[in-house]
């Protein structure tokens, strides 16, 4: 248990907080890239701050404040110029930087550049700055990485944007499935360090939803013993369910939880990374980015551009849907409130990963807290090209060990996985099929 103070320090990402300084030290996805190709201007709302993201004319991408520092109208109605977003009110124009770059009328009035004498030695003018030259608005970095946007909102130097292998593999089918859950980050990312709720929301009440039946579902068995070890790049989660084995992947393996945000599922066939965004303190900007990769020796059909789509967590009576199995943890984790109240939590043994991840949030807010940088920082573009990632061959001894020896053996499964990914892209799946997300 937590105290109510030691929550907020846990959990609040607002600027100048403690984890909001820790979390504006990393990437996160705000946007498909085909987004900007549909509609050129996004609204984004990232760690509290009111944003909107653009590509103009040239393909440049930026990110800079919402409102127009003019009369404070919404960017997002903007129109991208061939460098550049210009507000729709009375036609400023911004660039990347957030630099105003042209006044129209206020440059009909006044030339845009006025010198006087000046007072230096040496000197004899001094250029003073035009109007618009003193108007700026926040900006951020941005950066286009297999399909995704990602946003820098930190302090300098900014580091580089982590090459997750998933992200560069060049011969891979993609898709990115986005939901807006009504929640504080952090309570999805401690599901991720929550093993033994697969068995019980995922297993039994996923059979009761679906089928009525009271039982866990075959290869969702009773866990036997669950295990974190820190890595470089966050915390292995491991476990034994009941039928396995410590030599089984899931405890020999284990998969990943990257910190702060991120966790890897899956195998090296199909994999899910999982972005949990904070929007602000009580939203999230969930990011599933899952890859199929083809056969060995066979090559996966060319994307144009990364197929995306919104998964709504509820259904049209306004109730979450549990009857798909990556919606029952939207379920889960919104109903633990806006933000869960840890105070009031009794943790037991099945929570020692959870207990650790604090310990790990704790330690990387006080190395930021000193100056340093945190977990997950990548400088070294030599360390950065494809950033490999430890993840099971077979879990759970079922249909991914069955893939997986099949792609070993170059047969045909995973083509049937790239066609499933296709179809899903060109809208060929069933309505219900596509209100929620597959997970591994
Ligand atoms: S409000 Fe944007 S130019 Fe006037
Ligand atoms: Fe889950």
């Amino acid at each position: 248990m937590l105290s109510a103070e030691e929550n907020t320090r846990l959990t609040s990402v607002m600027p100048g907080t403690p984890m909001g300084e820790l979390m504006r030290r990393y990437w996160h996805p705000i946007a498909a890239a085909a987004e900007l190709d549909e509609r050129p201007t996004k609204e984004v709302r990232l760690l509290g701050e009111d944003l909107v993201l653009y590509k103009d004319r040239s393909g440049t991408i930026g990110l800079i404040d919402r409102l127009c520092a003019h009369r404070r109208v919404n960017l997002a109605y903007g129109i991208p110029e061939e460098h550049g977003l210009r507000c729709m009110y009375h036609g400023w124009l911004y660039d990347e930087t957030g630099q105003c770059i042209e006044q129209p009328f206020e440059e009909t009035v006044h030339p845009p550049r006025v010198s006087r004498p000046g007072t230096q030695p040496g000197s004899s003018e001094v250029v003073v700055k035009s109007f618009k030259e003193k108007v700026k608005l926040a900006a951020y970095p941005v950066e286009e990485l297999g399909g995704l946007v990602f946003a820098y909102l930190g302090a300098a130097p900014v580091p580089l944007l982590p090459h997750w292998e998933q992200l560069v593999w060049d011969n891979a089918v993609r898709e990115v499935c986005i939901s807006h859950l009504p929640c504080n980050w952090l309570q999805c990312q401690e599901n991720s360090l929550d093993p033994v709720h697969n068995e019980w929301l995922h297993g039994y009440m996923g059979n009761v939803v679906r089928s009525g039946v009271h039982a866990l579902s075959p290869g969702r068995g009773t866990h036997q013993k669950i295990g974190f070890d820190i890595f470089e790049h966050g915390i292995i989660k491991r476990r034994v369910e009941e039928g396995f084995t410590e030599q089984d992947d899931d405890w020999r393996e284990g998969h990943p939880v990257m910190f702060p945000n991120i966790l890897l599922v899956g195998s090296e066939v199909h994999s899910t990374l999982q972005f949990r965004v904070p929007i602000d303190d009580e939203n999230t900007l969930h990011v599933s980015y899952y890859v199929w990769r083809p056969a060995p020796g066979t090559s996966a059909p060319v994307q144009d551009a990364v197929p995306y789509r919104y998964v709504p967590p509820k259904d049209e009576t306004g109730r979450y849907i549990v009857d798909i199995l990556f919606n029952q943890d939207y379920m889960a984790w919104v109903t633990q409130g806006p933000v869960a109240r840890r105070d009031l939590e009794k943790l037991g043994e099945s929570d020692k990963g959870i207990i650790f991840f604090r310990k790990m949030l704790r330690d990387q807010m006080a190395i930021v807290a000193d100056g340093g940088d945190p977990m997950n920082t990548f400088r070294d573009p030599a360390t950065n090209t494809s950033v490999r990632l430890p993840i099971e061959h077979v879990k759970f001894g079922d249909r991914v060990r069955d893939a997986y020896s099949l792609v070993e053996a170059g047969e045909a499964p995973v083509a049937a996985l790239v066609d499933e990914t296709l179809a899903t892209w060109q809208g060929r799946r069933s309505e219900r099929a596509t209100a929620g997300e597959r997970h591994s």
